[in-house]
């Protein structure tokens, strides 16, 4: 128990200080008088409320501190003036000097944690026992059979993959001796052949469409192209389809603007996509379980039970090529079967290689022309490390989490991860130097550099499993940065309860965009927020735990340098050459993630927007509205896609509603008589579902205007003369009581059984989606009921959504 614990009325250090009373021995008499009551009530409070036990992690404790020295204004002012381009650069280099795959860089864990305590934040290697695999070898080869007849005929080599990235004088990464080959994370083993079809992104409703035309996939490759969805996803359902393996490459149509085609220079002298430029990257079931397969829901601690992996990984074998590569293989599909432009428009979009020869056929090629696909891969169960610095604050059970991954598919990694590597170092040497000025933060802060992120969300993941008690009691918010800066345009997701305080910090910062001097990162960005799905560290808080997340970054823009996704030039010389050459936007996210954190963390009044939160499951039920109406209607395959967003036209596609299905059951206005609600009765119940949450929104405006009011009191809580001090004590407990309804608030929203085929995910209204990974999808049970056309389930998903609302009124 805390001893010389000085509770929340240090909290007057938000109000500019005023030297008003003129006794001042008798002031402080009075400020002790008023700590020691305080810190009797509290102390008793604290013992209530850690009468149970919780596993707390053993680093982080409640141990109050005295009295911060640095206001919440002074805090502010540091973390924007103490990010530096050149350090942020200096970081950039060390984390991109060497290969650092998961569980593969144990001294780059080890620096990390030296960083930061130098910095001044204690902190510790967390490490997990986790399933992994690493690249042997690999052959990806065209055959084809000459001859005339069977007995003289032969198999012939017609083109060999070159399976490397070319390396280039003007990038030293590129020829590092460590680089990593090009593999799957997670990708089976095997050693394939068979004839070749074109399925295009490999998106559920790419395949369905390849089956309305009758192609025929069982025993057969697949060639996809990147984009879209969620790379594992193509995987699976091919593998579902009893296809042999998966060549994935990237299309240089779907860079846009910038390729050779229309004269642009390649990396390293010019914007546009290296030819030989190839993504490597997961091919985990994301959508079904994050996380080592093995150790679905429980840490990966050694000696622990492990599970049988064949429902999260691929038992068929994939491999990423660069469209140098791909090439040959596209024009031996020449001739072959439809198409693209035989299908439908979501298959003439992007193609980029037509003026390099390619018809974009189908196939499948013909018997005497195949594929072999060849895939070593060695599995093991090796320790990944987590670095996870604390400062402890003042109150103990309200914690704020900020994570970055460190792990790397290449050596370099200039972008993703490490431009938010060497950012989340800015924000701790940041919130070091307050520290050094006396600054005592109100919330306790952790931060983390997460290992195996890119196979799969993995050190983040066992972490929230292995303290998910403790984080269900304490963890206010989780803020992710995983790709910093990789061009100039600002993007964030967030759960809604969040908004305010991204447009708060995005706000106050200036924007690196040289054309608008004077604007901030809001004014320029716009400020679309979007859900979150998955495909980083905030997963597991968001979907599995319940912990509303911000994830944030500078993307490109259409006009910005190609960014070379999981490719060995993601290396500082692009970096320094192309995405972000004078550091600036490194330095601006910095002063962004500070200020949303100091936000968190400092001010006396969780800063959430309860109604934001209602008002988005509003649309979201809308939204499921909007998508019955045109799911039913007769012209559901005829929009314009010119006229949508990639994110509509991804999970327009990753929608896994079966074809045959549609029109059969959808249009009957009555039940069924087996009992079977129809349509009409699920719009019903929709409404009432609007009527609920009408009746939390109601309780959130309240809860909000309230908080607002605490706010305002406690800003002014010094101009109380000592002898109010029972008002004092009223006003925190106000304050505590409203800041734990604001903690608990989205924990009302998980459903302890999961999703439907998915029980990992627990939250009902945010999840990626099912055939999409990366994107959100809202209500993801319900609009995959719908899909599916079970109106009985989607009703089910309804009802589970209301207790969810009504559960969540009761808490505020
Ligand atoms: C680990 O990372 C550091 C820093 O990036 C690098 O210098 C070193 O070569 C890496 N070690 C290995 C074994 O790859
Ligand atoms: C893989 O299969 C091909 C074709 O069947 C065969 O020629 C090759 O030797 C096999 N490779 C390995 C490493 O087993
Ligand atoms: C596919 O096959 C079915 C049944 O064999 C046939 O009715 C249908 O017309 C075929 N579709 C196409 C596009 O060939
Ligand atoms: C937090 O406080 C506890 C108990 O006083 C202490 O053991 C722990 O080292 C502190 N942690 C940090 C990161 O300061
Ligand atoms: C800079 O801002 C202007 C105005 O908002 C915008 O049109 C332009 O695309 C931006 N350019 C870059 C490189 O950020
Ligand atoms: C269509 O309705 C029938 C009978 O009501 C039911 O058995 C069948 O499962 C439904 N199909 C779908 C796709 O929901
Ligand atoms: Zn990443």
């Amino acid at each position: 128990m805390p001893t010389e614990y000085t509770p929340l009325i240090t909290t007057v250090r938000v109000a500019p200080h005023r030297q008003r009373y003129p006794h001042n021995v008798f002031r402080r008499f009075c400020t002790i008088a008023i700590s020691s009551t305080l810190i009797y009530f509290f102390a008793a409070y604290l013992v209530l409320l850690f009468a149970e036990p919780i596993h707390i992690p053993d680093h982080i404790s409640w141990s109050g501190h005295g009295r911060s020295k640095v206001s919440y204004d002074e805090l502010r002012q540091i973390i924007l003036d103490t990010p530096s381009r050149e350090k942020a650069r200096e970081w950039s280099k060390y984390y991109t000097s060497g290969a650092h795959l998961a569980g593969k860089n144990y001294s780059q864990a080890a620096w990390t944690r030296d960083k930061w305590e130098e910095f001044g934040v204690k902190s510790d290697i967390v490490a997990y026992d986790v399933y992994i695999n690493y690249p042997k070898d690999h052959r990806l080869a065209l055959l084809e059979k000459k001859g005339e007849d069977e007995a003289s005929s032969s198999w012939k080599v017609a083109f060999e993959a070159s399976l490397v990235e070319d390396v280039l004088d003007k990038d030293p990464t590129s020829g590092l001796k460590e680089s990593i080959p090009t593999f799957h994370g997670y990708s089976a083993s095997g050693n394939v052949t068979g004839p070749l079809v074109y399925v295009n992104y490999g998106t559920f409703q790419d395949f369905e469409d390849l089956r309305k035309a009758n192609i025929s996939l069982g025993g057969k490759m697949a060639i996809a192209r990147y984009g879209g969805i969620f790379r594992g996803l193509k995987v699976k359902r091919a593998q579902e389809l009893g296809m042999l393996g998966v060549i994935i490459y990237t299309d240089p149509g779907d860079d846009g603007e910038l390729t050779e085609e229309k004269g642009v220079k390649p990396y390293p002298d010019g914007p546009a996509r290296q030819a030989s430029s190839v993504q490597r990257g997961s091919v985990q079931f994301l959508s079904f379980a994050p996380g080592d397969p093995t150790t679905p829901g429980y840490p990966s601690k050694p000696g622990v039970p492990r599970a049988p992996v064949d429902a999260a990984i691929p038992s068929i074998p994939s491999i990423p090529i660069s469209y140098l590569d791909a090439l040959p293989i596209l024009k031996a599909l020449n001739g072959h079967g439809p198409k693209a432009k035989d299908f439908n428009q979501y298959w003439t979009r992007n193609t980029g290689l037509k003026y390099k020869g390619i018809e974009y056929n189908i196939g499948p090629t013909p018997d005497d022309v195949v594929v072999n696909l060849y895939n070593e891969q060695e599995y093991t169960t090796t320790p990944l490390w987590n670095v996870i610095g604390v400062i402890n604050g003042t109150i103990p059970d309200e914690v704020i989490i900020v994570g970055n991954h460190r792990d790397a598919w290449i050596a370099g990694g200039a972008g993703d991860p490490n431009s938010g590597s060497a950012v989340i170092n800015e924000v701790i040497r940041s919130f070091g130097e307050a520290l050094k000025l006396g600054w005592k933060p109100l919330r306790t802060v952790v931060f983390a550099s997460w290992d195996g992120e890119e196979y799969g969300l993995i050190g983040s993941t066992e972490w929230v499993e292995e303290y998910l008690p403790w984080l269900d009691k304490a963890n206010v918010a989780y803020v992710n940065i995983d790709v910093g800066a990789s061009g100039r345009h600002f993007k964030a997701s967030a759960a809604p309860l969040l908004n305010e305080i991204i447009y708060a910090a995005t706000g106050a910062v200036k924007s690196p965009n040289q054309t608008t001097a004077g604007q901030s990162v809001l004014d320029v960005w716009g400020g679309k927020i979007s859900t979150m799905g998955s495909g980083s560290d905030f997963t597991a808080f968001q979907d599995f735990a319940g912990i509303p997340s911000i994830d944030i970054g500078f993307n490109p823009y259409p006009e910005d340098a190609v960014y070379h996704y999981h490719s060995n030039y993601d290396s500082f010389a692009w970096m320094e050459k192309f995405g972000d050459p004078e550091f600036v936007c490194h330095q601006t996210i910095a002063q962004i993630l500070g200020l949303i954190t100091a936000h968190l963390v400092d001010v006396p009044v969780i800063p959430f927007s309860a109604k934001a939160y209602t008002d988005a499951l509003d649309r979201y039920v809308e939204q499921v509205e909007d998508k019955l109406d045109s799911a039913l209607s007769p012209h559901a395959n005829e929009l314009d896609i010119s006229s949508l967003s990639e994110e509509d036209i991804t999970s327009i596609r990753g929608s896994h509603r079966l074809t045959s299905q549609l029109s059969t059951n959808q249009t009957h206005n009555h039940d069924h008589d087996d009992g079977t609600p129809s349509a009409a009765s699920f719009k019903k119940a929709l409404r009432s579902l609007h009527h609920k949450i009408s009746h939390l929104s109601k309780k959130a405006k309240s809860l909000d205007t309230q908080a607002k009011a605490l706010a305002e009191a406690i800003n002014h809580i010094d101009e109380l003369p000592w002898w109010k001090f029972p008002k004092i004590i009223r006003l925190i407990f106000a304050i505590r009581s409203v800041n734990t309804k604001y903690k608990l608030l989205e924990r009302s929203f998980l459903y302890s059984e999961g999703l439907d085929g998915r029980p990992w995910f627990k939250h009902v209204v945010f999840a990626p989606g099912l055939w999409t990974g990366y994107a959100g999808a809202v209500f993801p049970g319900l609009v995959e009921s719908i899909d599916a056309s079970d109106w009985a389930n989607a009703l089910r998903w309804v009802d589970i959504i209301g207790v969810c609302v009504e559960r969540a009124g009761r808490g505020i």
